[in-house]
């Protein structure tokens, strides 16, 4: 591959609705620019405004926050350009391997979220929360809801929270976790088979 400068693509997965997320600069910095410009019409033309807006939206709604990142512009109502994390996603490190005060940031950063009335409701998604100078950051807010943050909602949030705690910080699983967690594998097993009309065993 040529080593010619130019964006560095983080994510191109194709298909109708994924944007093209990549590193670019800005005012001298590194930026990232999740953009629809180069999508099929419908999606470039009716929903990137709007998924675009929104996102913008929720993140200047949640400014200021350690652990979100900045959100910088919209660039021709279809891309969406802010703060690059230079880090790696929580799902590349192993159990154990980051230090317990990660974990806490992590519970900080969805709280004081959840006290702006945002819910992200996408964190269990591995790529979605970047490790970068020992603190984590939440990305991708295209499925967040402002004003919103009711109980329910906000329980989708902490269920990641358990989850990631269960993957990466085993040892601090409590026995309560461990009744929740047992709780949450029932629910998803009624989840799967109810629909199909097939009983549970
Ligand atoms: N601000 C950022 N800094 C660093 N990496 C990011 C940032 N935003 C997104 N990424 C990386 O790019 C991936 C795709 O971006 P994302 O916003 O999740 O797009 P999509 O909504 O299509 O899933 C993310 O999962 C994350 O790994
Ligand atoms: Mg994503």
């Amino acid at each position: 591959m040529s080593s010619a400068p130019g964006p560095r693509v983080l994510r191109d997965k194709g298909g109708f609705l994924s944007p093209v997320v990549s590193v670019v600069e800005h005012e001298g910095r590194p930026a990232v620019l999740k953009d629809y410009r180069s999508k099929n019409p419908v999606t470039r033309n009716v929903l990137a405004p709007l998924l675009v807006r929104r996102e913008f939206g929720v993140l200047r709604h949640l400014e200021g926050i350690p652990g979100i990142p900045r959100a910088y512009a919209v660039v021709e109502k279809r891309a969406l350009l802010l703060e690059f994390v230079d880090g790696k996603t929580l799902g590349k490190f192993k159990a154990g391997e980051l230090p317990d005060a990660v974990f806490d940031r992590l519970c900080e950063t969805v709280r004081a979220m959840h006290r702006r009335g945002v819910v992200h409701l996408d964190l269990r998604q591995k790529k979605n929360i970047v490790v970068a100078g020992g603190r984590p950051y939440l990305v991708d807010f295209a499925n967040a809801l402002r004003g919103r943050a009711t109980a329910a909602l906000r329980a989708v949030d902490e269920s990641a929270l358990l989850k990631w705690k269960q993957r990466n910080f085993p040892h601090l699983v409590t026995g309560a976790d461990r009744a929740a967690l047992a709780d949450h594998k029932l629910l998803r097993r009624f989840w799967i088979f109810t629909p199909r009309g097939k009983s549970v065993r």
